[in-house]
């Protein structure tokens, strides 16, 4: 992989026509000792994030020893890249195929459902392998209530009651038991892990059985965009969300029960950019290389901002507009589908044009892993950026979101 400085540095030398990754290995290990640090417990990197080995590589060097994994693909994804690391089942809804691969070929002994079919599963493979329960944990998911970009309560988790039932149907049979839930990807209110962990406590003095662990699940927001024209979402930061959950724990009683987390955004999106080019202007229209079918389905569904600047073209001698003016454009995506246009501007400055690139920051959570090669495309194309997106220059017009709205 060649390493530039910047991704200016890389898109003038390189010149490409097609999208190009910027991995910053530096900030992935910072953001994963970070959490690490901050959160008390251990930390399971959600491979559905992003779970290239470039990734998976970087967080097993950083420390990580602890992978939340939901299929064949990605156990051995992390087997291939950390073969000592452990790994959580987590995924509450599995095939009893998996479940098989799960427990016999990679020694997995942690797993969540939020169903009585899903224990039935377990126990029946269990049995099979002569495995004794007592060494086996399962997580009941709890469903909880949030704002997120992206809820997970509407299609897993148990309510209160029947996780109560859960519980102790799996103590019944000698399995360990903990509660994990998710408060969906992305949180937009500070109060949403405090009322899932009062949740939790409700469901464990019901069920009054031991509780080998807590898994609070991923959520954690990442630092992103916003868009000028809209009131700037009012979240508080990584460490205040952080030093919330360790008093909302501590309130709750949690404090000493084994504690997991899940995290997949907050520690990988700062860690990948994306150079795409402007493949023609037309009007305040900008038809880019990428879309939603490649990198940039994450941002549509989720409705999440990206931070973006301008790398202008130094080729191109001639330019309309004023360059300190910054305006809006509609993105529209490589794909022949009129679905692949962008669900929010790009603000940029008033001179960008055909043949120009843009530089799309913190775009390392759910896009790599979200690629399809739809209509032929494919952005597979990868470089070593050494300085943090935003630390990355911006004399040429730097369009980040944050700075417009001032
Ligand atoms: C079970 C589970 N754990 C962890 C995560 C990671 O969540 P996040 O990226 O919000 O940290 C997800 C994301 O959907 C998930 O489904």
């Amino acid at each position: 992989m060649q390493t530039f400085s910047t991704a200016i540095e890389a898109a003038h030398a390189l010149r490409p026509d097609v999208p190009v990754y910027c991995f910053r290995p530096e900030v992935l290990t910072a953001d994963a000792k970070a959490f690490i640090d901050a959160f008390p417990g251990e930390t399971a990197y959600a491979v559905k994030t992003n779970g290239e080995p470039m990734v998976l590589e970087t967080l097993a060097k950083a420390g990580v020893s602890l992978f939340d994994v939901a299929s064949p693909g990605e156990f051995a994804a992390v087997r291939a890249v950390a073969p000592q690391a452990g790994m959580l089942y987590m995924h509450p809804i599995k095939a009893q195929s998996d479940i098989r691969l799960a427990l016999e070929t990679y020694g997995i002994r942690t797993l969540s459902l939020d169903h009585e079919d899903e224990v039935a599963k377990i126990l029946r493979v269990v049995r099979a392998l002569d495995i004794d329960p007592g060494t086996v944990t399962l997580f009941v998911r709890l469903q909880t209530k949030g704002h997120a970009a992206y809820e997970l309560s509407r299609k897993f988790g148990a309510a209160p009651a029947h996780a109560v039932e859960l519980l102790q149907r799996c103590h019944g049979i000698g399995f360990k038991t903990g509660l994990c839930f998710h408060v969906g990807s992305q949180i937009e209110d500070p109060e949403t892990y405090e009322r899932a962990l009062a949740s939790a406590d409700w469901v464990r003095n019901r069920a009054d059985v031991p509780l080998a662990g807590l898994d609070v699940g991923g959520g954690f927001p990442a630092e992103y965009g916003y868009d000028p024209k809209r009131r700037k979402p009012d979240m508080p930061g990584f460490s205040e969300i952080m030093e919330r959950l360790r008093g909302d724990l501590a309130e709750w009683g949690f404090a000493d029960v084994p504690l997991v987390a899940e995290p997949g955004r907050v520690i990988v999106a700062r860690a990948f950019s994306l150079i795409v080019r402007v493949l023609l202007r037309k009007g305040r229209r900008l038809y880019i290389n990428d879309g939603i079918w490649a990198s940039l389905s994450d941002s549509w569904t989720g409705k999440i901002t990206l931070p973006a600047r301008f790398i202008p073209d130094p080729a191109r001698k001639r330019r309309t507009g004023d360059p300190d003016k910054i305006a809006a454009f509609k993105v529209c995506g490589a794909t022949c589908d009129s679905v692949d246009i962008l669900s929010r501007p790009f603000w940029l400055p008033e001179t960008v044009d055909t043949g120009d690139w843009i530089e799309i920051g913190h775009i390392g959570a759910y896009s790599l892993s979200l690629r399809t090669r739809f209509n032929g495309f494919y952005p597979d194309t990868f470089v070593h950026v050494t300085t943090p997106f935003h630390e990355g220059g911006g004399a040429d017009g730097y369009a980040s979101l944050e700075t417009m709205a001032d």
